[in-house]
């Protein structure tokens, strides 16, 4: 692929689309959205509104950090706090594509809301090629997926969608990062999914339940750095199992999965084999500082047949 070709070609397709208007564009951290925010701005400059969901289901300091990593870039990320609205929209709803459903929906209703108010009538979006196989072959509807599976967004919430990478796999998407002059940091960073730890967390998705496994994901996170993995994160089961408190009485505490997989582009993917050593820790500090967890387990499972989230 030439990089600097798709480069040029994706900026004017931005400048002849969005003409004389604005665009907004939702940032996660994820190098989809980041790759989408450089070609934006590279192509209409502070014509593109780059904003931040803070959307309550992101991982700690998400928000900040992700601002902070646009700044010396000259991006100006806009946080929007809109969590009250994810978490009544999530309220009570344990089916899997239920819970993709409301947290698409009130994801485009907040977008539909600052496009309006900004005066825009485009919203650039990271939707990769993945997104769309995967909910064409009904595995799971994507977050970002709308008019692929019949929903116009301009009536459904009043803007029109740009996907300038919809024709590309992961490890490309990379290389426009690093070609748009993105760090390694983020052109390499880890993919997180745009519905946020809702995919981790099986059963209702409400604050409480979101925060035992932002500290799992956290630790996860902390204790693989430095492993070659595709992907490393924790989940939360809605089951419970018995387990001892530290005063040795009896809890029927939280179940943590700690799921680590290798893999090319997303499609397929194998447990990754983490050293006995790191497990062992991995499990001492989810169930040691997390109070709520008594048990912790490692997911063996490939894709197929599993997916790689739990949602
Ligand atoms: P699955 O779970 O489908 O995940 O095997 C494949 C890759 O996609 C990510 N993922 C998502 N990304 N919106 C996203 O932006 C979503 O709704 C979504 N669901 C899964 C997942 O993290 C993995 O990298």
């Amino acid at each position: 692929m030439d990089i600097e070709k798709f480069i040029s070609e994706k900026v004017n397709l931005i400048r002849r689309t969005v003409g004389k208007d604005k665009a907004i564009n939702a940032l996660s951290g994820g190098v989809d959205s980041s790759v989408v925010t450089g070609l934006g701005h590279r192509a209409i400059g502070d014509r593109l509104q780059t904003v931040f969901l803070d959307d309550g289901l992101m991982r700690e300091k998400e928000p900040q950090n992700v601002a902070a990593a646009f700044e010396p870039i000259g991006i100006r990320v806009r946080i929007i706090d809109v969590k009250d609205r994810f978490f009544s929209a999530l309220k009570g709803i344990e089916d899997p594509e239920e819970k993709r459903k409301a947290f698409r929906d009130t994801f485009y209703r907040c977008l539909g809301e600052v496009v309006k108010a900004s005066g825009a009538r485009f919203l650039l979006q990271g939707t990769i090629k993945p997104d769309i196989i995967e909910t064409q072959k009904g595995v799971k509807t994507q977050h970002n997926i709308l008019e692929q599976i019949g929903i116009d967004p301009e009536a459904g919430y009043g803007f029109k969608v740009i996907e300038p990478l919809i024709d590309l796999f992961k490890p490309d998407v990379r290389k426009v990062a690093t070609g748009l002059g993105l760090s390694e940091a983020i052109a390499q960073r880890m993919p997180f999914p745009g519905p946020g730890l809702a995919t981790r967390c099986l059963g209702e998705v409400n604050p409480e339940r979101i925060e035992i496994v932002r500290r799992a994901v956290k630790i996860v996170e902390e204790e693989t750095k430095g492993i070659a993995a595709f992907q490393c994160f924790a989940v939360l089961l809605k089951d419970r199992a018995t387990g001892l408190k530290r005063d040795g009485s009896r809890e029927f505490g939280h179940i943590i999965v700690v799921r680590c997989v290798e893999s090319e582009n997303a499609m397929t993917a194998e447990p990754v084999q983490l050293k006995w050593d790191v497990l062992r820790r991995l499990e001492q500090r989810i169930a040691g500082e997390i109070q709520e967890v008594s048990r912790v387990l490692y997911d063996l499972t490939p894709k197929p047949p599993a997916t790689i989230e739990y949602i």
